[in-house]
């Protein structure tokens, strides 16, 4: 990577060691300070320089740990150290994953620094389930949604305007809000035998499929109760 920054937000993909760019398994193999979420699994963490600081900062979606403010104090105290600086995030950093504060710290404290993509959980899902988030004529959008919010519960989205859109969506933080997002989509006008499908530990060794409808998904997901994150699928792109 041809760059002087000296402090990168970057996006780890939803585990599997195989699903890291190239260019984030280099700068895991230089960076000083790694600033990890619990989500980065320890086959990625093992690409790390020996030597390296690790540092858990446990933003594990929903879970307890440091209060975004004290990452975005760690993030910057790194980074005015001068120490190579990798904030290691699961999946893509830009989506769902807090990147907005840190790069408004990073900015505040007068810190350059880049950001590395990384492979989403929506898109490692559809490739563990051999099924594509678009189709010609039928799904035209994707539409990515916190199924959980700052309130707490399922956020406001506009449901009407969302099952009207025919769409694919990709629900993150989605299985606690599953029962309450599937009666506001079906109130909503649509479908309750729409294909929908949910993935848990996508790309890992534990990974489960559950592939059912709308108004059956919810049940068979609180029958097998997930531990482990879960991205949720639901269009007609998954038939
Ligand atoms: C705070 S969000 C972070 C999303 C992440 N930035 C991304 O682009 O995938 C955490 C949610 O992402 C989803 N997720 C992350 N990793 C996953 C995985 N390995 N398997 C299934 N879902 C995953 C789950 O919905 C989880 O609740």
């Amino acid at each position: 990577m041809e760059t002087s920054a000296r402090i990168f937000l970057a996006g780890a993909g939803p585990g599997s060691a195989d699903l890291l760019t190239v260019g984030l398994a280099r700068l895991l193999a230089r960076a000083d300070i790694v600033l990890h979420d619990s989500l980065i699994g320890p086959d990625v963490l093992a690409l790390a320089r020996p030597g390296a600081e690790l540092v858990d900062v446990g933003k594990r979606c929903g879970g307890k740990a440091h209060p975004q403010a004290e990452i975005c104090r760690l993030l910057v105290e790194a980074g005015q150290s001068g120490a190579l600086v990798l904030r290691l995030k699961g999946g893509d950093p830009m989506i769902f994953g807090r990147a907005t504060e840190e790069m408004e710290a990073l900015r505040a404290a007068g810190l350059d620094f880049e950001v590395v993509p990384g492979i989403t959980a929506a898109a490692a899902a559809a490739a563990a389930l051999a099924a594509s988030l678009t189709k010609r004529d039928v799904s035209r959008a994707v539409h990515f949604l916190a199924a959980h919010g700052s309130e707490g519960g399922l956020p406001p989205h506009d449901w009407a305007a969302l099952a009207a859109a025919g769409g694919t969506l990709a629900v993150y933080m989605g299985v606690r809000t599953l029962p309450m997002l599937a009666e506001k989509l079906m109130a909503a006008g649509m479908a309750p035998d729409m294909p929908a499908a949910a993935v848990e530990n996508v790309s890992l060794p534990a990974q489960r499929i559950w592939r059912a409808t709308l108004r059956t998904l919810p049940a068979i997901l609180a029958g097998a109760a997930p531990s482990g994150p879960v991205l949720l699928l639901i269009g007609a792109a998954l038939a």
